[in-house]
């Protein structure tokens, strides 16, 4: 998949712009505030149908403007014609996303279509910090590649707030609406947790071949997810979600009181993590800072590669001021590996692309939201 490119119209400091890639390394390169990052969350807004800053779609737009439109246009490897996603993001109102013109339903029906593994300095902590960083790398590698996942999940979302709205009112009430809860979350809940163990395991042999490439095969990594829904043998994907739905809702109709003394649901996939060890220890609490950040940086070209197997081609690649944050043995290590695929960096030192080790690169300089001529 390649991004041919993008267009911004009143877009954070981006008045009116259109950046064009190649299908290689693209280097968004510049001073500190000059737009980088900006162009990078636009192009993955389309992936994710949100920004990865966590900001709400109203400060995507240029202060003191009433709408913000993106445009993109990406190639997959198999169509013949290019497919133009846009977003229009208004001040007030909601956001209107169209495909090849015709307008979407909303995100649910945009996501998918184009996809892209995105890498922050944030994911260096996927190893050594909490475990939401790692459920949302799960939640947004599946949402991606599975929209029933998608569903499942911000089902889920939706009746754990209720639940949790619940409990807040300090209400015991009436058992059979707990129940009503504890199924619907114990059903989803069970095949988030499948599909989320299925992933795993064979991200995992990704993962194990990626870092053996970087560290020379010294250790071996083991990546597994680790639910409080699943059963001891999760090697029967249907048994693993009728197992997981009954633990759920015995853990969900077995704790009320003590949740509602809490405050909140204590039981459940919003709580699982998964457990990422080197030579069978945890490397949380073990592995080397370099080791962590080995593995991090592992587990996001795994994510690539599974992307790949599930989907049928790689996706684009954004790498977002992680070059700077590497020695520079990860940092040409991260570029070999990417070779022949898209990717697209932001990065205040163009001196890291004189390497050689990348192919053809198009340095794109940006400044003041504008990319200069070159
Ligand atoms: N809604 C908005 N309207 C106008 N400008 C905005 C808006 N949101 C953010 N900006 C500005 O965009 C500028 C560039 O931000 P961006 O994060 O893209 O910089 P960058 O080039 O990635 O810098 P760095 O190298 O520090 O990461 C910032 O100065 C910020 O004030
Ligand atoms: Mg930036």
């Amino acid at each position: 998949m390649i991004c041919s490119s993008i267009s911004f119209c009143n877009y954070r400091n981006i008045s009116l712009e259109t950046v064009s890639f190649s299908d290689g390394v693209n280097v968004l390169f510049g001073d500190n505030a000059q737009g980088k990052s900006n162009i990078l969350e636009g192009i993955y807004f389309f992936a994710r149908g949100r920004s990865f800053r966590g900001a709400r779609e109203r400060e995507m737009i240029r202060f003191g403007e009433k709408q913000a439109q993106l445009s993109l246009s990406f190639q997959k490897d198999s169509a013949q014609y290019p497919v133009t996603l846009e977003a229009d993001l208004p001040h007030t109102g909601k956001k209107v996303l169209r495909r090849g013109g015709a307008r979407l339903s909303g995100v649910r029906e945009m996501i998918g279509s184009f996809r892209a593994v995105l890498f922050c300095p944030l994911h260096l902590s996927l190893v050594g910090g909490g475990p939401a960083l790692r459920r949302s790398f799960l939640d947004i590698a599946l949402s991606q590649l599975y929209p029933a996942y998608l569903d499942s999940l911000s089902r889920y979302n939706r009746i754990l707030a209720q639940r949790n709205a619940l409990i807040k009112s300090g209400v015991m009430g009436d058992m059979a609406v707990w129940e009503v809860y504890a199924r619907q979350l114990a059903h989803l809940g069970a095949d988030i947790a499948a599909r989320r163990c299925a992933y795993m395991s064979k991200l995992e042999k990704y993962v194990a071949d990626i870092f053996a490439g970087m560290t020379e095969g010294r250790e071996a990594p083991r990546l597994i997810y680790q639910s409080g829904a699943l059963p001891e043998d999760t090697s029967d994907a249907a048994d693993i979600r009728s197992a997981g739905e009954e633990r759920l809702f015995a853990a969900l109709t077995g704790s009320i009181e003590r949740e509602v003394r809490y405050g909140a649901t204590l039981y459940g996939i919003h709580k699982d993590d998964i457990s990422i060890r080197l030579n069978e220890r945890e490397a949380r609490s073990y592995a080397s800072q370099g080791q962590q950040r080995s593995l991090a940086l592992a587990m996001k070209l795994a994510e690539g590669e599974m992307a790949k197997t599930v989907g049928g081609e790689y996706p684009v690649f954004l790498l977002d001021d992680v070059l700077s944050e590497l020695d520079g043995q990860r940092r040409e290590f991260i570029l070999r590996s990417l070779t022949g695929r898209q990717i697209i960096v932001t990065s205040c030192e163009p001196a890291y692309f004189d390497t050689g080790a990348a192919d053809a690169v198009r340095m794109l300089h940006v400044q003041d939201g504008a990319i200069l001529p070159s």
